[in-house]
């Protein structure tokens, strides 16, 4: 990979990974963006053995050195990232890190934000909350990250209408595939200033 024609991209992950495996995939053979690290606070997390299968190198990080040490900014600049994006992260970023790659980390939240963010927000917990408030839809937020959780500015948004049986197991399957559908565009869109559309 030739470091000078291509802009990098960490994927900061610590779940299944389904969004991570759709964003390797997307820039497997893009001529300006490469996934070039996959960092994860979970050695269990199904997204390692994802980037093991595509071989894109990882980073198991720990609380201590990101949140109080050097929040692993040496290891990013060895791989030379340009870009961050995450894609069921739940940690906080460190201020250290949004002030090292200033409008250059991306987030995607599965609901509409500002509704259904903030703490405790994540996952099933949102879906859970949309059937239990009988929302007539929700959807996905792509947005910058600053220093407050889920505050940064909004990308982008796509939503889905819900059916009156919709469990949120229901609401989650759909909400991934918007996730599919719109995150590698938008990502592109933000690091290279173009869509495929
Ligand atoms: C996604 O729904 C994303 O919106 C949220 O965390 C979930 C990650 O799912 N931030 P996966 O690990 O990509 O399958």
């Amino acid at each position: 990979m030739d470091k000078a024609n291509k802009l990098y991209i960490a994927i900061f992950a610590s779940g299944a990974g389904s969004n991570a495996a759709n964003l390797i995939q997307y820039f497997k053979n893009h001529d300006k963006i490469a996934i070039a690290l996959i960092v994860c606070n979970k050695p269990e997390a199904g997204v390692l053995s994802i980037a093991a299968d595509n071989h894109v190198p990882t980073l198991l990080i720990e609380k201590e050195r990101f949140f109080r040490g050097d929040a692993y900014l040496p290891v990013l600049e060895q791989y030379h990232i340009d870009y961050i994006v995450l894609a069921g992260f739940l940690w906080k970023v460190p201020v250290a890190l949004i002030q090292a790659y200033p409008q250059k980390i991306v987030n995607i939240h599965p609901a509409l934000l500002p509704k259904y963010g903030g703490k405790g927000m994540y996952g099933a917990h949102v879906h859970t909350a949309v059937v239990a408030n009988r929302e007539k839809e929700t959807g996905i937020t792509i947005h910058m990250v600053d220093e407050i959780y889920d505050n940064g500015k909004i990308l982008f948004q796509a939503t889905y209408s819900l059916s009156e049986n919709d469990t949120p197991d229901d609401v989650a399957r759909h909400v991934h595939q918007l996730e599919y559908a719109h995150f590698p565009e938008q990502v592109e869109k933000l690091v290279v200033g173009m869509s495929r559309e």
